[in-house]
């Protein structure tokens, strides 16, 4: 079973993800451990601190790497990690390759950051990887961390009810998924493409092939490299 520690300053902002829907069943279902772990309860001072000014000066608070090294080697205490995650937006960034190799480990460990950054040294001698989202600036990790659950959880064995849908997902093949539809077969004139109500698996199979190639060649040129 793959178990994903989330160290945050907001545990709160996760309970509403984790409650509902898929997400809510791969846990109810033990497809996946999820335990929130808040960083202040490893801060040293009375006002739990996780953040200091930046050394040479310049706006923005950072996060000490003491209460972040303190949480990691408790977690460590029972937990062999596989990967260290930093969430920041300078990281490499997730696509759906990355969703299917963390999803095929066992213990993950996502570290949420705030403020300015990290101090440097935690990144260097702790993180093992640093993933980014996206080329825009959240205003925390915990968006990110809830993005990367949810495209590694759904890959589980077991969590989606059929076993091939998520194969057959955008990007699975680097190809972006075809058009789909449902009934009514005409709405206000607008048909169905006849061949998907013809019955004829290998053409609508070829069909659906063509259309992801089309909409990929279309929409995302880069992914077709
Ligand atoms: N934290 C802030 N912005 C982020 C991003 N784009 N990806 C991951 N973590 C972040």
């Amino acid at each position: 079973m793959l178990t994903i520690d989330i160290v945050t300053i907001h545990p709160g902002l996760f309970q509403g993800v984790f409650g509902h829907s898929i997400l809510k069943r791969a846990i109810a279902s033990d497809c996946v451990k999820i335990r929130l772990i808040n960083l202040r309860d490893y801060a040293t001072d009375k006002h739990r601190s996780v953040d200091d000014y930046q050394y040479g000066g310049g706006a923005g608070m950072v996060m000490m790497i003491e209460p972040l090294v303190r949480c990691l080697e408790d977690l460590q205490k029972d937990r062999n990690y596989d990967e260290i995650i930093f969430l920041t937006p300078d990281g490499t960034l997730f696509n759906q390759h990355e969703a299917n190799s963390l999803s095929l480990k066992e213990n993950l460990l996502l570290i949420c950051g705030h403020y300015k950054g990290v101090d440097e040294r935690f990144r260097q001698h702790y993180v093992t990887r640093e993933i980014s989202i996206g080329n825009y600036v959240l205003s925390g990790g915990e968006p990110a961390a809830v993005i990367l659950c949810d495209a590694v959880i759904r890959l589980l064995p077991g969590v989606l009810n059929d076993e091939t849908s998520a194969l057959s997902d955008s990007f699975q093949d680097d190809l972006l998924s075809a058009p789909v539809y449902t009934r009514p077969a005409v709405f206000r004139g607008f048909a169905v493409p006849p061949v998907l109500l013809s019955g004829h698996e290998e053409k609508i199979a070829q069909w659906r092939h063509e259309q992801a190639l089309e909409r990929t060649r279309l929409r995302r040129p880069d992914l077709l490299k």
